[in-house]
């Protein structure tokens, strides 16, 4: 069965899916029967290359690798120069849209519009942007059902780490009552290097040299990156519609070398932590560092690595480790919801 699929934005993930796709292709073929079709690409600047029969994923890597640009693929019948993101959306044949766009977590923008158009006009949407699920996540939710179509975001929390479909699927029929994370890699790799001797100004920009902080560190020192993710995990994984600003929040970046000793001297270690809890019918969710035991299942998560645990009533507390970034980790986590396009999300 070809599924073809158009993406918008062709940044870190976009390229990043591309390439995972052509690595994976015959893989995808001979064990899940799935051809996938790249048929659009769209960028910011000169508007997406659409064909209708599929562009050459050999020629978009290399002219990528080799130029920079997508702009530099070569001319072939049939092909159509020029889509802005929402005719893409409207005019293309694919059957699901890639959205991986630049956008602002702020806002959400352009990405709610995005998946508004998408569904409305009967196309699936897949997704790592946090800020559409954080923001409207009933909203989206309910048009995507109204209009029959799947709506995957795995990779808004803790990128390809499977952190809302292990919940929704492996522990089904349990009732979550907690939910506890270090969700951000970025301050965690920081907290990390700062046990280790270095100063927190050292090792942000450790942290930036090695990629891992978004482009304005604020986003993951001061914890609204993972604030958002709390709220993405309230809204689906609990069914609860909390809100961002109803969460707590405190960053790192007040913690201090003697911080960091008195952690030391009572055999703790401060970790970000993002956590939400479900009591009387309310949840309660806060973002903030803490000193912990070094006996916490959480204490041993070191680096950049993420780290999730979800509190069940029929099995206990569960928890999940793996990357919470990377290129091809979250494109991975796109080729996960596209080889589930058809389970549509359900709340536990
Ligand atoms: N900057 C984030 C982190 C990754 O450091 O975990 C994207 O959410």
């Amino acid at each position: 069965m070809t599924h073809r699929v158009a993406i918008l934005g062709f940044g870190v993930v976009g390229q990043g899916f591309a390439e995972v796709i052509l690595q994976k292709k015959d893989l995808l073929q001979e064990k899940y029967g799935k051809d996938i079709s790249i048929v659009a690409i769209s960028d910011l600047f000169k508007g997406a290359l659409y064909h209708p029969d599929g562009l050459s994923i050999e020629d978009v890597v290399k002219v990528i690798n080799e130029t920079g640009s997508l702009h530099a693929y070569p001319e072939q019948p049939g092909l159509i120069r020029g889509l802005n993101s929402f005719e893409t959306i409207e005019k293309t044949n694919a059957d699901t849209i890639i959205e991986v766009t630049f956008t602002d977590v702020l806002t959400g923008q352009p990405a709610i519009d995005h998946c508004k158009f998408a569904f409305e006009n009967q196309k699936n949407v897949i997704m790592s942007n946090k800020g559409p699920v954080a923001l409207a996540y009933e909203e989206l939710q309910i048009l995507a059902k109204k209009q029959g179509v799947f709506w995957g975001f795995e990779g808004s929390v803790m990128s390809g780490t499977p952190a809302l479909r292990m919940p929704m699927t492996s522990l089904a029929g349990n009732e979550i009552s907690a939910i506890k994370g270090i969700l951000n890699g970025t301050t965690n790799y920081m907290l990390t290097r700062m046990e280790e001797g270095l100063s927190y100004d050292e090792s942000l920009k450790e942290a930036q040299q090695l990629g891992y902080a978004e482009a304005d560190p604020t986003s993951d020192v001061e914890g609204f990156d993972a604030l958002y993710k709390i709220v993405i995990l309230a809204n689906v994984i609990m069914g609860y519609p909390l809100k961002t600003e109803e969460v707590k929040r405190r960053g790192i970046s007040h913690l201090t070398e003697a911080d960091i000793e008195l952690a030391n001297v009572e055999g703790k270690r401060w970790k970000l932590i993002a956590q939400v809890k479900q009591e009387g019918g309310k949840c309660y969710a806060s973002v903030g560092p803490e000193m912990i035991s070094l006996k916490d299942s959480l204490a041993g998560v070191s680096g950049a690595t993420n780290a999730i645990t979800y509190e069940c009533d029929l099995i206990g507390p569960v928890t999940l480790q793996g990357a919470g970034a990377g290129k091809v980790e979250t494109a991975f986590s796109i080729l996960i919801d596209l080889l589930n396009v058809e389970q549509v999300y359900q709340k536990v």
